[in-house]
């Protein structure tokens, strides 16, 4: 008889289901049933709309930098980051002791819950907020703590204050969140620290934050609290999801203690090659930004005007609605349009569409109106 593998694990495994992902192009194309040539041949024309990249592409020097990194993948990569540190820390204006890199923003989220949450301790998130914070919560054998979100999905910072005890190690935010777009004020955000013990934890995830910049402050020099980590990614406007790049900035000894879970070359030298060039593009981000911001707009008019947009968004992404959200999803995979349902975060009839190209975002926009009943 087979070895029941799930009692050999952690207890927590009970609990714990894989992330489900946007759904890759030629994944989606072969669940049509159509054969490894007709896959190749039908990539280019399909339309990824489900896991908010970038979809201009990478900026131009961190693509050549990447040709000149791969001349150096036979030897491991610089484990503590150095020359991404030092020009993130000039972005910031912080101390390279205030940085984390991680193997995506992702990783920083699960390493930063994992030293601070175990048994016994709770973590705090809101109900609709990203997904991976549940996942890493349940992973370190802690008790996870899903509070609502007001009406319009706002995260509700009074119940996430009560839902406070002795027991509270980890508070994560997501601002702007994902999935729901919604925005909270640096306002709101500095009240609600005020409030919270200093020794807590405060995960300020600001994936999007590239989307907002001109609408809050500075929140690395604006929000003073002890426990504060701000988390940031060049997977989203910095379009180099692939790679897995992602960084926390916190205070210094705070980030010790993280780094003590840290394996060694955690960030790949493409990657690390990658996001320093990167960060010397800004200009082409914000064109970039701009733009999605422009199409955005137009895609939530048009959503609204076929009667199903679900809440206005402040990230790369909007939300719309409709009764049998599963079902559209394999109408719009059948048209070559591949959105995101949002069941899997309690939301079974809200689907999820990333800002494409203005092309991408017709045909998305086409796709849907055909299958609308
Ligand atoms: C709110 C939020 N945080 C973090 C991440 C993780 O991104 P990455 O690991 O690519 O940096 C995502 C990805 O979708 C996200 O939406």
């Amino acid at each position: 008889m087979g070895i029941d593998w799930l009692k050999q694990a952690v207890a927590q495994s009970e609990k714990l289901h894989p992330y489900i992902p946007g759904k890759p192009i030629a994944q989606m194309l072969r669940e049509l049933g159509l054969s490894e040539q007709e896959v190749i041949n039908q990539v280019a024309s399909t339309v990824k709309l489900a896991s908010n990249e970038n979809p201009y592409g990478a900026p131009p020097k961190a693509l050549k930098a990447i040709k000149q990194a791969a001349c150096e993948v036979h030897r491991y990569p610089d484990g503590d980051c150095f020359e991404l540190k030092q020009a993130l820390a000039e972005k910031h204006d912080i101390d390279q002791e205030n940085l984390l890199l991680g193997n995506g923003s992702n990783e920083v989220l699960e390493l930063i819950i994992r030293t601070f949450a175990g048994a016994g301790d709770e973590v705090i998130y809101s109900q609709r907020g990203f997904i991976v914070y549940a996942l890493a919560t349940t992973a370190a054998g802690a008790k996870g703590v899903a509070v609502p979100e007001h009406d319009g999905f706002i995260h509700n910072l009074d119940a996430m204050l009560a839902a406070v005890n002795e027991h509270t190690k980890v508070v994560c935010i997501a601002n702007p969140n994902n999935p729901t777009g919604a925005l909270l004020s640096t306002q709101a955000l500095q009240s609600f620290l005020h409030k919270l013990p200093p020794h807590i934890v405060v995960i300020l995830d600001e994936a999007y934050v590239e989307y907002v910049e001109d609408m809050l402050e500075d929140s690395i020099h604006a929000l003073n609290h002890a426990g504060l980590v701000v988390s940031r990614t060049f997977s989203k406007a910095y379009g180099l999801a692939g790679l897995r790049v992602g960084y926390a900035v916190a205070d210094k000894d705070l980030l010790a203690v993280v780094n003590r879970f840290r394996e060694p070359f955690n960030v790949n030298s493409m990657a690390q090659a990658a996001a320093l060039a990167a960060l010397d593009e800004h200009d082409w981000v914000m064109d970039k930004v701009a733009q999605c911001k422009a199409e955005r707009v137009r895609l939530e008019q048009a959503l609204s005007d076929l009667g199903c947009l679900a809440a206005p968004s402040f990230a790369n992404f909007v939300l719309f609605q409709h009764q049998d959200s599963l079902s559209l999803v394999k109408k719009l995979e059948q048209e070559g349009v591949i959105v995101r349902p949002l069941a899997p975060y309690g939301m079974p009839d809200i689907l999820r569409v990333s800002v494409g190209k203005v092309a991408e975002n017709d045909a998305f926009l086409m796709a849907l109106s055909k299958v609308l009943p």
